[in-house]
């Protein structure tokens, strides 16, 4: 490992950095160089090697618009040492990030208790006449006090029709009575990501309409956790979940079964309300790297997240918990966050 070395005026400025023997004592990595000794160690340990592996953002969300650090630095190695083989350590890493150690898994339920202790929180502060941003600064401040360094992803905190826009993330509008408000917020810890979706009635209690929804997909949620075991795959996973919200939307009344024995399979109508992906991995990214055609194995970590969006009726539901698979089946990492639509009543008339 490379490291920068500090000094007494560094120090001054920015506090105590490692020394190459802290530096062993918190990483374990026996060897520690500092960065102004890497050309030569790296011209010399190259002279002896024939492979090298190097980083690329391979993240199939990612848009990369800048020369980034990494892209530099293979540069400078095909430049300097054209006849060496390279080769690509993106899906090594993919392969490593997809299943978490028992560590990480700590890690990430540490993120998804402090994401849990926000959320309690805003039960007993969302209220008409709030503020969305206002929302956002009880979680950060909650969050913050937790030791977490804040949000794992950019908070969504959508009320009325807002949550029908999946990436809202304006968070300026006022909380009105008779709306319910989306909150797709969580936080990080460690580096490791929470995701969290919850739905609450702003003025304390779900209208009937609303409760119907909300427990339509909470039906679809709990069915989908269950299909989260070794064995199963993403694309079959997707398709059983779609014919569950098929049958919820017919029961709403928002689809007709007739049409719907004789739509396009390749472009099934329930899309129209429940248009984004049940579930990603989780991780050190909120979306995090994997392979989907690779079948679920114990240790990977999923979000679960069917929504129903009716902008007609300026309402839209979404329910999301993180979920890890393992060999006794799926565990709820957020399994104490209250999700029951009456516990959430109770909970916000205290
Ligand atoms: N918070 C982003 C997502 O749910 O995918
Ligand atoms: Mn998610
Ligand atoms: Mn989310």
């Amino acid at each position: 490992m490379f490291l920068k070395e500090t000094n007494e005026h560094i120090a001054i400025w920015e506090g105590h950095k490692y020394t190459k023997e802290e530096a062993t004592a918190t990483s374990g990595i026996r060897k520690i160089l500092w960065m102004k000794d890497f050309s030569v160690t790296f011209n010399a340990l190259i002279s002896e090697a024939e492979n090298v592996y190097l980083n690329t953002n391979e993240h199939t969300r990612a848009t990369v618009d800048v020369q980034t650090r990494d892209a530099r630095f293979i540069k400078f190695c095909q430049e300097r040492y054209p006849l060496h083989s390279y080769n690509r350590s993106a899906p090594i890493m993919h392969e490593l990030r997809a299943i978490k150690s028992k560590h990480e898994v700590e890690q990430m339920q540490n993120a998804c208790n402090i994401t849990e202790k926000g959320f309690r929180r805003l039960l007993g502060f969302v209220k008409p006449g709030v503020m969305e941003y206002e929302i956002e600064a009880e979680l950060i401040h909650e969050f913050v006090r937790n030791r977490s360094r804040g949000f794992a992803y950019g908070p969504i905190i959508a009320s009325g029709k807002s949550a029908c826009i999946l990436h809202y993330t304006d968070n300026n509008k006022e909380c009105k009575s008779g709306e319910v408000i989306l909150l797709d917020v969580a936080a990080e810890y460690g580096n490791y990501a929470s995701d969290l979706t919850r739905c609450l009635p702003i003025n304390g209690k779900f209208t009937p309409r609303q409760k119907d929804v909300y427990n339509a997909v909470l039906r679809v949620m709990r069915a989908a956790i269950k299909m989260l075991v070794i064995g199963n795959n993403i694309t079959n996973y997707h398709k059983e979940v779609g014919k569950l919200m098929e049958a919820e939307l017919i029961g709403l009344g928002l689809l007709d079964k007739n049409e719907v024995e004789k739509q396009n399979p390749g472009a099934p109508l329930y899309k129209k309300y429940f248009m984004h992906g049940t579930s990603h991995f989780l991780g050190l990214d909120v979306h995090d790297v994997g392979s989907k055609y690779r079948s679920f194995e114990a240790g990977m970590v999923f979000t679960c997240e069917p929504g129903i969006y009716i902008p007609a009726e300026g309402l839209g539901i979404r329910l999301e918990d993180d979920i890890l698979i393992t060999e006794n089946g799926p565990v709820n990492l957020m399994a104490n966050i209250p999700i029951e639509a009456d516990d959430i009543e109770k909970l916000m008339a205290n």
